[in-house]
């Protein structure tokens, strides 16, 4: 077979352009990096399990009714996306205090909070990802209203899902990272989920024992992290690949 064309690396992931146009395969590393790339490690086995994971919750969202990039996994470290232009925000959902918001605010870790919280972040590595306000956003044209608009009402449907779904499974979702991107179709705009949804952009705590099930193990070096994201396959049903 002739060599794809990369079209990207990045942190966790390599995009090659797919074998039909307006599609991508997206490719999932085992490389793990926190703090924008100040740590760097490899977790075995990482890739095969975020691209069943993220395959696994794209669908289920899919049958709910929200748009996103993914078409199918072709193999253990490959799915096919469409081809979408990447709005560059990274959208936090928060339920309980952890990690930046914990530390910005004075919040002790595992405090719920008073409401579901939406962040904005302006995706860009050298300026290490800074929040920024839906007025920042309007005012640099990062998103349109209308995009804003799209974006939280899918954000907070997630939300509402994932949290059911991980609730069911003894796993509370304490906060998550999402992407989206714009897809045209015959001249109409729609604004996808896009990126991936897995252990790597969740924080996922036990139930029962407050356990850390995602990159947390990676980040703030509490090992076992491989053996965390195959307990999240595992309760979510996705079977080892034969
Ligand atoms: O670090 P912070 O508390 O802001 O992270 C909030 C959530 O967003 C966490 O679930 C984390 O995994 C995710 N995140 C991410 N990529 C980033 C920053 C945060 O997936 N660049």
């Amino acid at each position: 077979m002739a060599r794809r064309r990369q079209l990207y690396e990045g942190k966790a992931k390599i995009l090659f352009e797919g074998p039909e146009p307006g599609s991508i395969v997206q490719y999932f590393k085992d490389d793990a990096t926190a703090g924008n790339g100040a740590k760097k490690g490899i977790i075995t086995g990482k890739g095969v399990l975020n691209n069943r994971i993220s395959e696994h919750l794209m669908l289920r969202l899919q049958a709910i009714g929200i748009p996103t990039h993914f078409m199918k996994r072709i193999n253990m470290r490959e799915q096919l996306v469409r081809e979408v232009e990447i709005i560059p925000l990274e959208i936090v959902v928060r339920n309980v205090a952890a990690g930046s918001i914990a530390s910005r605010l004075g919040l002790e870790e595992g405090t719920r909070l008073p409401r579901t919280i939406i962040e904005y972040y302006l995706k860009n590595d050298a300026l290490n990802d800074p929040m920024v306000s839906e007025e920042h956003i309007a005012a640099f044209e990062w998103a349109t209203p209308q995009d804003m608009e799209e974006i939280n009402s899918h954000a907070l449907r997630i939300n509402d899902f994932l949290c059911g779904t991980f609730q069911a499974i003894g796993i509370q979702l304490v906060d998550f990272k999402l992407e989206f991107g714009r897809l045209w179709e015959q001249d109409e705009m729609r604004v996808v989920l896009a990126d991936e949804i897995s252990p790597d952009n969740c924080r996922l705590w036990d139930m029962n024992t407050s356990e850390k099930l995602d990159k947390d193990r990676f980040r703030r070096d509490l090992g076992r992290v491989e053996e965390a994201y195959q307990e999240v396959a595992r309760r979510l049903g996705i079977l080892p690949e034969s």
